[in-house]
């Protein structure tokens, strides 16, 4: 019996859908710094580079197709018998693509705009300027709702309550280098909940197992062994 299963992914879980992975070789994003593009002090001194990196990533997810892996973790939420929490850190939309109901976004969403005046929310155009009126309260302040460097990520309070309902914690596609995600495997620990890692390579970070592997065979593999005694 595993129990409420609580799932971390990252950029690794979509890379074999033809996104690139924040942390490759060059250490760049799409050749550019991270503090060019993802910072909200980028956004104040130069608001069109940032919406331009984000228009083009907005552009490429949507493209973009779920793969064996999203579509696994689809099916593991739906069929199992506990609830299994879907964090993720991708900004993609690829988990509910691929049929997953319920995932929780806590770097936000490429898919979305956000008013930085008034924060409401709504689905983005495919071009996003800054001086796209906000739906709601008009201001001309609209970014990307992105979780950027120095914000603090959503739904924190959601997440620690799924932590502390799971019996397993899963990492999946993910460096392990930002925090706070990167400290979820240590509280899971904390709280007696098993660990488990699914990556192409092994982070540092401890884990009770590690799998490694191409998210696309490995994950799949997996939900099948979970799934399989309730069949
Ligand atoms: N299958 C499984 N894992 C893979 C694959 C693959 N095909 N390809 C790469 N990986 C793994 C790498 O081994 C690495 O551990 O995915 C991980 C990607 O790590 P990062 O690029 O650091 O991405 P992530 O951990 O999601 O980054 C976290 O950093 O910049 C921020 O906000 C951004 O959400 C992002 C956060």
């Amino acid at each position: 019996m595993t129990g409420a299963i609580f799932i971390l992914s990252g950029a690794g879980l979509s890379a074999e859908s033809g996104l690139r992975t924040f942390r490759a070789a060059d250490g760049l994003w799409e050749d550019h710094r991270v503090e060019d593009v993802a910072t909200p002090e980028a956004f104040e001194r130069d608001p069109d580079l940032v919406q331009r990196f984000y228009n083009e990533r907005r552009k490429q997810a949507g493209k973009a197709a779920p793969n064996a892996a999203h579509k696994a973790l689809a099916r593991l939420q739906k069929n199992h018998s506990d609830p299994v929490y879907l964090v993720t850190q991708n900004v993609d939309d690829l988990l509910e693509r691929g049929g997953a109901d319920q995932v929780i976004h806590m770097h936000g969403g490429v898919m979305d705009a956000l008013c930085a005046a008034c924060a409401h929310r709504w689905p983005a155009p495919d071009v996003m300027q800054v001086s796209d009126p906000c739906p709601s309260c008009g201001a001309p302040k609209t970014r990307p709702d992105i979780v950027w460097f120095g914000e603090i990520p959503y739904h924190m309070d959601i997440i620690q309550d799924a932590l502390e309902d799971s019996d397993l914690f899963v990492s999946i596609g993910t460096s392990g280098t930002v925090y706070p995600a990167a400290g979820f495997g240590q509280m899971a620990r904390q709280l007696g909940i098993r660990t488990l890692e699914l990556n192409l390579e092994a982070s540092n970070a401890p884990f009770d197992e590690v799998i490694e592997g191409r998210a696309s065979e490995i994950v799949p593999a997996w939900v099948e062994k979970i799934l399989a005694p309730s069949k």
